[in-house]
């Protein structure tokens, strides 16, 4: 198989991840937290260490500030569900996925408002637009750093410019971020990252992570056990046991510490130089077709490794079908879970056949992808 869906999960998970979590039954047996006999101790630091390479990674001061969720969209319900109050006033953009999109429609109904901020077909989402949606009740600006659909790269660092000094905190969802582009949250202004453990840092499903800036209060999503002041019945105050009810995803965060181990190892900037050479290398020959329409920014923009891109007058998900049943091409097709995007791009009733790239991907592969695309035109005789 020709693995081309790695922005919605990466794939394979590099050896190191593989061992990682096979061993971590073993060694990491132990319920972290509660237990002070040598397995238990040894988990816990772990999961220590694990915080510790995170907030090295997105240069973050205090790893305690890391909350380990199941994945990316738990870590955004909590910053959102946790922060915001009816009066509150949220800006987002219209490249935003559901994760953000559905709890902020949710949230709506408990009385917050919400501004979205119109991008350009290609993606684009000029900072004057932000600037202009604020008002006095604004606290919040909900953004993606990178559009799942288009690849478009968000300038985060501008907005944040602009909202900061009317004290509007910055929540920024690094879906398809983390691991591919250098993420900073003090130079960056960020108040708030999410972001998935499974995608560009390598790690298996059900572990990702919120990071709450300092200053920054959060309602838990849920309470319970955690391990510390157990005879009160108060959820404690203490940072990441406050949001860390219930046993942790051990194996999870096993996984997780060897994927950024990977990520060091190779070098982030050779990844993505990697990911950048098969993804223009993939546009160039698409540019060839006449018969393929691709979305986002202009071809020789910089981008995240993810195409998407339409045959014409072609059902995306009958495309996605021949290439898996045809070539054993793996792509998504369809809304990917951002239908605001697909209103944006122009693809609201058909969607979009999705390629995304990734650290194993290989020229070859990107060669074959093209002579697929172009054999089923042939086939289709469109
Ligand atoms: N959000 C993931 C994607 O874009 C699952 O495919």
């Amino acid at each position: 198989m020709i693995y081309f869906d790695n922005a919605a999960t990466t794939w394979p998970k590099p050896i190191e991840v593989k061992k990682a979590i096979a061993s971590a039954l073993d060694e990491y047996g132990a319920n972290p937290g509660r237990g002070s006999y040598d397995m238990a101790l040894k988990t816990s630091r772990l999961i220590f260490e694990t915080r510790v390479e995170l907030a090295a990674l997105f240069n973050i001061k205090k790893p305690e500030r890391i909350i380990f969720t199941a994945n990316d969209t738990e870590a955004i319900n909590l910053a959102l569900k946790g922060f915001l109050n009816p009066g509150d006033h949220v800006i987002f953009t219209s490249l935003e996925h559901n994760a953000i999109y559905r709890p902020l429609k949710a949230l709506e109904k408990q009385g917050v408002s919400l501004t979205m901020v119109q991008a350009e077909p290609d993606g684009t989402v000029f900072p004057e637009m932000i600037a202009r949606a604020m008002r006095n009740e604004t606290t919040l600006l909900a953004v993606s750093h990178v559009s799942n659909v288009t690849g478009t790269i968000l300038p985060i660092e501008n907005f944040a410019q602009i909202v900061r000094p009317k004290n509007i905190k910055v929540l920024v969802d690094a879906a398809q971020s983390a691991g591919f582009l250098d993420i900073d949250v003090e130079k960056q202004g960020i108040d708030l990252l999410a972001f998935p453990g499974h995608k560009g840092l390598y790690g298996p499903t059900g572990i990702g992570g919120l990071y709450i800036g300092e200053g920054i209060n959060l309602r838990p999503l849920k309470e319970g056990g955690t391990g510390s002041k157990s005879n009160s019945w108060e959820q404690p105050d203490t940072l990441p046991d406050r949001f860390e009810s219930g046993t942790i995803n051990t194996l999870g965060i096993a996984g997780l510490r060897a994927g950024i181990e990977f990520l060091k190892n190779k070098g982030i900037k050779k990844i993505r130089e990697h990911e950048w050479n098969l993804t223009k290398k993939f546009l160039q020959g698409l540019a060839e077709v006449e018969q393929v329409v691709v979305y986002g920014p202009k071809a020789d923009a910089f981008r995240a490794p993810v195409v998407s891109c339409n045959i014409r007058n072609c059902d995306p998900g009958e495309i996605s079908f021949m290439l898996d049943k045809m070539f054993s091409i793996a792509t998504r097709s369809g809304f990917h879970c951002a239908p605001l995007t697909h209103r944006t791009i122009g693809t609201k009733d058909s969607g979009t056949i999705r390629f995304s790239f990734g650290a194993f991907n290989t020229e070859k592969e990107i060669d074959v992808g093209l002579d697929a695309v172009k054999e089923i035109i042939n086939k289709l005789e469109i």
